[in-house]
């Protein structure tokens, strides 16, 4: 795919990290406040921008959370959510208020949907409060998210009048959320394109996407957006997050290092952190990581094939795309298993200090997938003890 067809910029991605509020969500993933504190350096250490650290009106934990990660960091911005209500939006500043570098990220409903059944307000209603609860919260804070929740599917026009009136009020970054998990790629970077032609002032706002995971697409959607003009990205570690989670942070990260050629756009992650955090994350709060994972499963530089392994011990970039360095895996793993072939097998023996070759080779290669039919996973000590045997009968 040639570079030239997409715009190019400098200006790096915004990743705004939620696990700690959305990614909290999860049901049975709730952190205690110091495990919050130890996710949040881990996020530091990440290069995350922005850390949404909770949501502070909804418990004494989340506030004390919210303001306690506030006070320790200074290289992320440390953002608070409110609904647009007095109460909230104050309670949010209380929390934020000591730190160095803090937002409030105010958030309303606006599709019909949310509107008749869930707010029972009117268009009128819902701009009135939206106006209202991001003045009040630029009244406290110079940095104001707002957030149309469930923007992916309330009608475009009414999207671009709340957006407008919203960044008017004061609103720094427009967020637009895929609540549900609702969007395709090719319809949420129209969305972009659309809020990108029509509304007026949107130049004065950084665009932000949040996407949900419903259909699986919660990661594309994020990159389809980043294609229309999005300028900041939420997510989650692990995709972690209600129902089937929020947009991945490796996954969307890495695919933007990987793709550099295609997006002209990075981001300011350290990607050597990224399994270090997933395992982190993953251990707190119990939520294991899947094997086949992209980026950070145990799988994801796995290779048992024999042609992929011939292929890798020839030069990796024949079946890897990433180097399992770059995202803080040690090495690949060419796993032995029925698949696999002579060359990884004789590889694998060097590295347990036998050498292998000709008639031993072939001998150990049967014995090999003789054991290989019955067992899931051949160890080191299996190979080592196949080599012993064969080695005392000559
Ligand atoms: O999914 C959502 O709409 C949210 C908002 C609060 C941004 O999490
Ligand atoms: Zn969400």
């Amino acid at each position: 795919m040639p570079s030239s067809d997409k715009p190019s910029s400098d200006q790096p991605v915004v990743i705004f990290d939620t696990t700690l509020r959305d990614g909290e969500q999860s049901p049975g993933c709730s952190m205690n406040l110091s495990e919050k504190l130890e996710v949040a350096q881990a996020l530091v250490d990440l290069g995350v921008d922005v850390i949404e650290a909770g949501f502070p009106i909804t418990s004494v934990g989340d506030f004390e959370a919210v303001s306690e990660i506030a006070k320790m960091v200074d290289d992320a911005t440390v953002c608070g959510l409110a609904r647009c209500r007095e109460q909230d939006i104050d309670r949010a500043w209380e929390a934020l208020q000591h730190g160095s570098n803090t937002r409030i990220h105010v958030f309303l409903a606006t599709s019909a949907i949310h509107r008749e059944f869930k707010l029972r307000m009117d268009k009128d209603e819902i701009v009135r409060r939206a106006v209202a609860g991001v003045e009040r919260a630029r009244n406290l804070c110079d940095n104001i998210e707002f957030s149309p929740e469930d923007a992916a599917r309330t009608e475009i026009d009414f999207l671009c009048r709340v957006v407008e009136a919203a960044i008017s009020a004061g609103a720094t970054t427009v967020n637009i959320p895929d609540t549900v998990g609702y969007a395709t790629p090719a319809h949420f970077q129209r969305v972009i394109e659309m809020l990108v032609n029509r509304v007026p002032n949107i130049d004065q706002a950084v665009i932000s996407v949040h996407c949900h995971n419903d259909l699986g697409l919660a990661v594309a959607n994020s990159l389809a957006a980043v294609e229309a003009g999005a300028g900041q990205i939420e997510c989650t570690i692990n995709g972690l997050g209600e129902r089937a989670g929020n947009c991945s942070l490796e996954e969307v990260v890495m695919a933007m290092r990987t793709r550099n050629d295609y997006y002209g756009k990075d981001t300011n992650i350290n990607t050597q952190r990224l399994v270090p955090i997933s395992r982190l994350v993953s251990g707190i709060t119990g939520m294991t990581v899947q094997r086949n994972k992209a980026i950070v499963g145990r799988n994801a530089f796995a290779h048992e094939a024999g042609i992929h392994q011939d292929g890798m011990l020839k030069e990796r970039s024949t079946y890897e795309i990433m180097r399992p360095e770059d995202v803080g895996f040690t090495k690949t793993d060419l796993v032995l298993g029925k698949h696999s072939g002579r060359a990884a097998l004789a590889d694998r023996a060097k590295a347990l200090g036998f050498h292998l070759d000709g008639e031993l080779l072939d001998a150990v290669f049967a014995d090999f997938k003789k054991l290989a039919d019955k067992k899931k996973e051949i160890y080191d000590g299996d190979i080592a003890a196949l080599i012993e045997q064969r080695n005392t009968q000559v």
